[in-house]
């Protein structure tokens, strides 16, 4: 049995992107694997936030991993301050990471821009990510396309740190991208990634919007004037993204999509593409309502962390053995 690990930050305005990237793996993968799902709280904080917003925030990723289908019988999920080993391994492998590596990723260069009142924590942030996946000697890491490049300073990290440190201290990950859903585009602006800060709110869809707002965004989608639709994301990003849409929440191909919308407009393919989100989110809007107010959503947070913890001592343990550290 292999070892999934991945995270989501507590930020609001989960989207599809959010859910085709990352969310739909998590519920595929539990079947085979052993899977342990965080809320990344840690990592929010890199910018300020609102501490009532944060708690709300918390669980409401916590309620929308369970309302799309992770099970808590199945996977562990908690929050990541609730196990301490995180923020000690990230310190252990700070001190193995050099400063030009980190400023290479492209997240800290977009999300910085050069000032130097960036918060640190900015600049470290995938150190932390790389010790929240370290810390559960981790096989896989199921995740959206823009987290790649951290995935990979996860693993150099890793095997510099088994190279020199000792063998045994790391299991190396692997990221996991899907086909369709790893890089959703806003639909405002199909040149940048669907985000859950972009100030339009018809730029994404929200998993917990209302279907006149989901049809209200995706009739307002960026598209193009040439009338035709074909995957080309060179050319037409806006039909190309709508497509890719289309395609990762009704399984259908992208060759068998364009096929059926042959000689149609924009107009009817976006009807079609509205009514299939709907009935997508449509459950797991209900699901959401239900467990968001339930004992069972802190229950499962607290047997999480106490779950996660015990893998995490351990793995700490021998880590700081092989650094020689603790007692
Ligand atoms: P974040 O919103 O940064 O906490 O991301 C949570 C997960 O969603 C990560 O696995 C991301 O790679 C994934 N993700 C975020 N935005 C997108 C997007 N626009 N398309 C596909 N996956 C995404
Ligand atoms: N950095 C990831 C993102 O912004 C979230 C994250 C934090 C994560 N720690 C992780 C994802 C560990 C996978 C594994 O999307």
């Amino acid at each position: 049995m292999k070892r999934v690990f991945s995270g989501v930050q507590p930020t609001g305005n989960i989207h599809i992107g959010n859910y085709l990237g990352a969310l739909k793996q998590f519920v595929e993968l539990q079947d085979e694997n052993e899977c342990i799902y965080c809320i990344v709280d840690l990592h929010s904080i890199t910018v300020p936030q609102d501490p009532k917003e944060l708690r709300k925030h918390i669980l409401d990723v916590a309620a929308l991993y369970m309302a799309v289908g992770v099970d808590p019988k199945k996977s562990i999920i908690f929050v990541q301050s609730d196990v301490s080993g995180h923020a000690e391994l990230s310190w252990i492998l700070t001190c193995n990471s050099y400063t030009g590596e980190l400023s290479r990723m492209t997240q800290f260069k977009d999300k910085s821009k050069g000032r130097e009142s960036a918060p640190t924590g900015l600049f470290t942030y995938p150190i932390l990510m790389a010790a929240d996946i370290l810390l559960y000697d981790t096989d896989i890491v199921p995740v959206g396309n823009d987290q790649k490049q951290h995935i990979e300073l996860c693993r150099d990290i890793a095997i510099r740190i088994n190279n020199t440190v000792k063998k045994d201290t790391f299991v190396v990950p692997d990221g996991r991208f899907l086909k369709a859903g790893a890089r959703i585009m806003a639909l405002d602006d199909p040149m940048s990634k669907m985000s859950k800060s972009a100030e339009n709110v018809h730029s994404r869809i929200s998993l917990l919007d209302e279907d006149n707002k989901i049809k209200k965004s995706i009739m307002r989608a960026t598209t193009d004037s040439d009338g035709e639709i074909k995957f080309d994301f060179e050319n037409k990003p806006g039909v190309s993204n709508l497509l890719n849409i289309y395609s990762a929440f009704s399984g259908k191909s992208i060759e068998d999509i364009v096929a059926a919308f042959s000689g149609c407009g924009y107009g009817d393919f976006k009807k079609e593409l509205v009514g299939i989100v709907q009935e997508a989110l449509t459950p797991i809007k209900k699901n959401f309502d239900e467990i968001r107010q339930s004992q069972e959503l802190l229950d499962t947070l607290r047997s999480g962390a106490e779950r996660a913890g015990a893998i995490a001592e351990k793995t700490m343990k021998r880590v700081k053995g092989n650094f020689g550290l603790g007692f």
